[in-house]
């Protein structure tokens, strides 16, 4: 791609996320309580460890997310990040659906709403929140990890079959 466009005179936000989807990144889903109880969850890519002490993560969440409200005043929140395999429960925790948690496995974990299947699970305490333009940005301190050994499931130029192992 040789598109480049000035900054100064006003970036195109399509140029932008084109820049961006090819920043290799890896995937999650985030959860929590509704303050109505019922469970919540999307698939980010804006995730990342933050500090080692106190062991934290940072995720990212457009103010366009029905879960962004609950996961602003939570006290806690799970991340999962997905393996090689989970492709289709990406598809679900990245659409809209109603009912998003009918067709996974999960149980709760206190008040997380813990996805059995993924490889890598956190339990988070939400420690700040703020907003930034267009997200919310959330600090979560990890109380809780577990780790299997998986492939991951990676994200490149809007494709989320991108194996390690494919070599494409
Ligand atoms: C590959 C990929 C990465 C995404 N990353 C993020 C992200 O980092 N933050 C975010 O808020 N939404 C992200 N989304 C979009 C949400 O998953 C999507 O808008 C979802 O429908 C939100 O669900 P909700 O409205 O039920 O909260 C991503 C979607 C895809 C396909």
């Amino acid at each position: 791609m040789t598109a480049t466009e000035d900054v100064a005179t006003g970036l195109p936000a399509a140029t932008f996320a084109e820049a961006m989807s090819r920043l290799v990144s890896g995937l999650a889903v985030i959860t929590t309580r509704q303050a109505g109880g019922a469970p919540c969850g999307l698939l980010v890519s804006s995730i990342c460890s933050y500090s080692v002490a106190p062991p934290s993560v940072l995720v990212v969440i457009d103010h366009a997310s029905r879960c962004r409200e609950s996961l602003a005043r939570c006290a806690e929140f799970g991340v999962h990040v997905l393996g090689g395999t989970q492709e289709r429960a990406a598809r679900t925790f990245a659409s809209r659906g109603a009912d998003k948690f009918a067709d996974v496995a999960w149980t709760w974990d206190g008040v997380v709403p813990r996805l059995y299947a993924a490889p890598i699970y956190l339990r988070c305490a939400t420690s700040a929140v703020f907003d930034h333009g267009d997200h919310t940005v959330l600090i979560g301190e990890v109380g809780r990890v577990e780790v299997e050994d998986a492939e991951p499931l990676v994200c490149y130029r809007r494709l989320f079959d991108w194996g390690l192992r494919r070599g494409r």
